[in-house]
């Protein structure tokens, strides 16, 4: 029997995740499928609920109102108010995790990143900073400032983290240097958006956009202009999608390379279509 598997979200129609997915199920030889599909917020649980599906992950804008339908939430999940990623129990009940925190992880090991100690600075403060936040303070971040656009939702964040280590900057405030310098806003999903920030050589030693795009993003390349270090968000894209099948299928060795070159596939695929834009998932 065919296993399915979905990706649910609004919009859906232009995410690299299926050929992830389709990649990873054809270099194994299983018989399952993964497909993208479309649903309203209020629908979320239902979709999640159906039957014929064996799990999936979500994407913007569903992510809190997936938490809020499983009966295990992982820690990450609990500590983010966010699931991107769930399976169902022997017994039909929902589980879920969120796989966009290990991702950042695995995605910023890649790049020779250590967390333990580092100073960090976060653009931002929706759902991927308070991710990232968590991910950094789990792996042992000293320093974690949060700037962001609205000082009041950087303030929340800061609250929710309920650390010292974690406190908001103004860009006047920032400091002479710091490890890495984190764009966790959606600033570079359109071509004309401004630079998240414009980075000056020797205050930041690595810079890691979560945004994508086919050929990198703009902010990456105006790092690497300057001579830092920078990865861009494909590589954490490729990492959840990684983490959520250890999760549906524990045990396997996820074909990593397969994956990432499917998504660098439709990646340009889709910017030849006349969209680069690098969406969640
Ligand atoms: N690579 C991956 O696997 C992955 C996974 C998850 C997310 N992401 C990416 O991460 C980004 C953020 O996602 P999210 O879920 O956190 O979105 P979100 O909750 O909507 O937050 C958006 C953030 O961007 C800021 N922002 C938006 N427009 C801005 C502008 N014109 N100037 C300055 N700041 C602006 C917002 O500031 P305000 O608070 O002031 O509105 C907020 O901090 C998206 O680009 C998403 O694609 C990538």
């Amino acid at each position: 029997m065919t296993l399915r598997y979905a990706l649910l979200g609004d919009p859906v129609d232009h995410s690299i995740s299926p050929a992830m997915h389709r990649a990873a199920f054809r270099s194994w030889g299983l018989d399952a499928e993964y497909v993208a599909r479309k649903v309203a917020s209020e629908d979320i649980g239902r979709a999640m609920r159906d039957p014929d599906l064996a799990g999936g992950n979500v994407t913007l804008p569903h992510k809190l109102r997936a938490a809020e339908a499983l009966v295990r939430p992982s820690r990450a999940v609990r500590a983010t108010g966010a699931c991107n990623c769930w399976w169902r129990r022997a017994d039909g009940e929902l589980e879920g995790d969120n796989t966009d925190v290990g991702g950042l992880r695995l995605a910023l090991e890649r790049v020779g990143f250590e967390a333990g100690g580092a100073r960090v600075l976060v653009l931002g403060a929706g759902g991927a900073a308070r991710g990232a936040v968590h991910a950094l303070l789990e792996g042992g971040a000293s320093s974690i400032e949060i700037l962001n656009r609205t000082a009041a939702r950087a303030r929340a964040l800061m609250e929710a983290a309920g650390t010292r280590a974690v406190r908001v900057v103004e860009a006047p405030e920032l400091g002479a240097s710091y490890d890495l310098v984190l764009n966790a806003t959606s600033l570079g999903l359109a071509a004309a958006d401004p630079l998240p920030l414009a980075l000056d050589r020797g205050r930041f030693d690595l810079a890691y956009d979560l945004v994508y795009a086919a050929g990198r993003t703009r902010w990456v390349r105006h790092a690497r202009s300057l001579g830092i270090r920078a990865g861009d968000g494909l590589e954490m894209l490729v990492g959840q999608a990684a983490l959520s099948l250890e999760r549906w299928f524990p045990g396997r060795a996820t074909p990593h390379h397969a994956m990432r070159a499917a998504a660098v596939q439709a990646l340009d695929a889709r910017a030849g279509r006349g969209s680069g834009r690098g969406s969640g998932a």
